[in-house]
């Protein structure tokens, strides 16, 4: 099986013995507390699921400027996006050297993880800036990635964690969100070998379901692993139970029997493009996958990134060794109408843009608003009725 990243094997930071979780869970009662925000709450759920070996924490100011600027921590691993604990209050904290973490997702804010506090530093304006501009290529602050990560503070707590919960996943998603430790396993019990995994914030309309295929066909792989993140979304986007409903409908009607597993992660979207997707390939190998699909846009939002940058990005940013995974690249994705089925663009002769079926978000938003179902050459005609109810129910 494929080896994780950074170690032999996975070191998932979430606490699994009993006796010591509870141990945890009571001393976190008399320590110093800290509210995470989302963002850092969401880092802890990846970091206790094994996404992000071999990180033991959030990372410090050194880490978190370098890996921004070249995608190598300080003492040299390679790593995409800062992994941070950036927080504007820091009172309740000061001078301690262990604290408790608390969620901000969930009713009462339970105690989340413990950290051991390695250091508190002050990050100035100009290094958030500077690191917002590395990760997303914009400073724009209508970028809802910029938005969120230039609003979380200027106190970079950062240490060694253990993780006491993963959130609200387990419970909102019992059957789909996973761990990497659980898929894992998974993959090893199902005796798969060539694994692919498919990233997505969305429902899965037409030409998803066929990257799936296409990938899995032309890999010759064992199976697909559809991996869809279940933590927070720019307003609009669609929520995760009804993308769950929409993927698991698909799957069922469309694959062969156990040739897909339907499963999630809790993280919250970046929108970071090209720097995501090298994320992305990061915890998919973490979790076993062998292929990680990038095709048009990945991990895109508005026009901020090339259609293909999260492609390129991964010949001239991720050095030859860094990572085992490979990536499957996918040409833009449509229904051809003269070849009757889905196929990519630059594979499909003779075509002038009108051959292909090709809506945009926001125009699939406004037919689903108005009760009508996307043609069935972009939408399964099953997963087009789960959308509509959604929007009739949302705009009732
Ligand atoms: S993402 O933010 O998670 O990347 P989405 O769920 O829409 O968004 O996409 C999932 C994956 O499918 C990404 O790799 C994306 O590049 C790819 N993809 C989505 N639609 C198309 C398309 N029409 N053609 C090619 N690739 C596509």
């Amino acid at each position: 099986m494929i080896k994780p990243h950074g170690s032999d094997s996975l070191n998932p930071l979430f606490v699994y013995d009993t006796e010591k979780h509870h141990q945890l869970m009571k001393e976190a009662e008399s320590l110093p507390t800290l509210m995470l925000n989302s963002a850092a709450a969401a880092n802890a759920v990846m970091l206790g699921a094994g996404y992000f070996n071999p990180l033991d924490g959030y990372m410090d100011l050194a880490d978190a400027l370098s890996v921004a600027e070249n995608l190598h921590t300080a003492e040299g691993l390679f790593w995409p996006t800062p992994i941070l604990n950036l927080t504007q209050d820091i009172s309740d904290i000061e001078g301690a050297s262990r604290i408790a973490l608390r969620d901000p997702n969930t009713e009462g804010n339970p105690v989340m993880a413990i950290m051991d506090v390695d250091k508190i530093e002050t990050v100035s304006d100009e290094q958030i800036q500077f690191m917002a501009g590395e990760i997303f290529g914009t400073l724009d602050p209508e970028h809802p990635g910029v938005a969120t990560f230039t609003s979380l503070g200027n106190n970079l707590v950062s240490g060694k964690i253990q993780v006491l919960s993963f959130s609200y996943f387990q419970n909102d998603f019992p059957d789909t969100f996973r761990t990497a430790v659980e898929i894992r396993n998974e993959i090893s019990e199902r005796g798969w070998e060539k694994v692919v995994a498919f990233q997505t914030r969305n429902p899965m309309h037409r030409a998803h379901e066929e990257l799936c295929r296409m990938a899995m066909e032309r890999l010759n792989a064992d199976g697909v692993v559809v991996h869809m993140l279940l933590g927070k979304l720019k307003k609009g986007d669609i929520p995760a139970p009804v993308r769950d409903a929409c993927i698991r409908k698909m799957v069922e009607l469309y694959f062969p029997k156990n040739s897909v597993m339907v499963t999630g992660y809790g993280f919250d979207m970046l929108y970071a493009g090209p720097r995501e997707a090298v994320l992305h390939a990061v915890f998919r190998q973490n979790m076993g996958a062998t292929h990680l699909i990038v095709g048009r846009d990945h991990a895109g939002v508005g026009d901020y990134y090339g259609a293909f940058d999260a492609q390129t990005i991964f010949d001239e940013k991720v050095p030859a060794g860094a990572l085992d995974i490979e990536i499957f690249r996918a040409d833009h994705t449509a229904y051809s109408k003269k070849l009757n089925r889905v196929v990519m663009m630059n594979e499909a002769e003779d075509h002038e843009k009108d051959d292909f079926v090709i809506l945009s978000g926001t125009k699939v938003r406004q037919i689903l608003g108005e009760g009508i179902a996307p043609p069935p050459e972009f939408s399964r005609p099953e997963v087009a009725q789960i959308l509509m109810d959604y929007y009739q129910s949302e705009n009732s």
